[in-house]
């Protein structure tokens, strides 16, 4: 009886052993998938840059060299030529970055944070000369470990989207810190926007997906995958709570110095 019982125990654990050594070749068989296609994505971005980079030459050579002889029509309809062309250049380009994001730890530096929001403020200030001063940064945020280059993706990305769906009727204010209330210290970009109405929250991280909050406003709807894949590589996570009309916080978790986090 005291065999039968074991044999049986070993026949189990014989197959749960079988069982995990499945999952884990089947995860490795997907993760080789997920590269494959991630290697794709970048091929196909790629060659499509140069059809797009002249498609972008002929049009303008065309607006510039023949666009007085046009008639109104013939204006107009170069001129969706001329946008479309642009949208697919951004689209593009997006989809370039997201095959990119393979990020290598061994590209990680020390990141100052404060540094890097200053430094995006500058480019932003250029792009959409604001009339009123609309940005609040918390000073002294902890410096993180992570890609440079990507987190300023991430911070582009969110403070673009903060201008993008901003509320008409009130001035722009966008708030940028970092709170120690939980266990991690959390970055947070706020806005007091449109919101993001409850029927899109679920989907808002997904590829090309966009709220239609506010009329007007172009976009590719790729911008929240590649700041939440980055923040992914980097070991954190990102979530945001909005109220319909009266803004958006954006919230997410970075690997920051120990010796800084437990000083708070
Ligand atoms: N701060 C925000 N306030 C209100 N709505 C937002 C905000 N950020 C994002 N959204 C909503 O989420 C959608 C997805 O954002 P995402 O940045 O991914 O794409 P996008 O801005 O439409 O295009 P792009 O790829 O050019 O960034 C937006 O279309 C918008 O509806
Ligand atoms: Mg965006």
């Amino acid at each position: 009886m005291g065999t039968a019982i074991a044999t049986s125990k070993s026949i189990q654990s014989e197959e749960i052993f079988q069982l995990q050594q499945e999952l884990i070749e089947k995860d490795k068989l997907l993760a080789q998938k997920d590269e494959e296609l991630q290697s794709y994505l970048h091929m196909l971005s790629h060659e499509l840059k140069t059809p797009i980079v002249t498609m972008q030459g002929y049009t303008s050579l065309l607006e510039d060299m023949f666009g007085d002889l046009l008639p109104e029509d013939g204006k107009k309809f170069l001129k969706g030529i001329s946008n479309n062309v642009e949208r697919l250049e951004t689209l593009v380009k997006d989809l370039l970055t997201l095959s990119g994001i393979a990020i290598q730890h061994s590209e990680f530096t020390v990141v100052d944070i404060n540094d890097l929001v200053d430094d995006i403020i500058i480019d932003l200030y250029g792009a959409y000369q604001f009339k009123k001063q609309p940005f609040t940064v918390q000073e002294n945020m902890p410096k993180v470990f992570g890609h440079r280059d990507f987190l300023r993706h991430v911070y582009t990305n969110l403070l673009v989207n903060s201008i993008k769906y901003s509320n008409e009727n009130v001035p722009l204010k966008i708030e940028i810190g970092c709170s120690f209330d939980e266990i991690f210290p959390k970055f947070f970009v706020k806005d007091n926007g449109v919101g993001i109405p409850s029927s899109a929250r679920k989907r808002i991280f997904n590829m090309f997906a966009r709220a239609g909050n506010k009329k007007n406003v172009s976009g590719t709807g790729i911008g929240l995958v590649i700041v939440q894949k980055i923040i992914e590589a980097h070991d954190g996570e990102i979530w945001f709570d909005s109220k319909k009309g009266e803004g958006t916080v954006f919230n997410f978790t970075l690997p920051v110095q120990k010796e800084q986090t437990s000083s708070f």
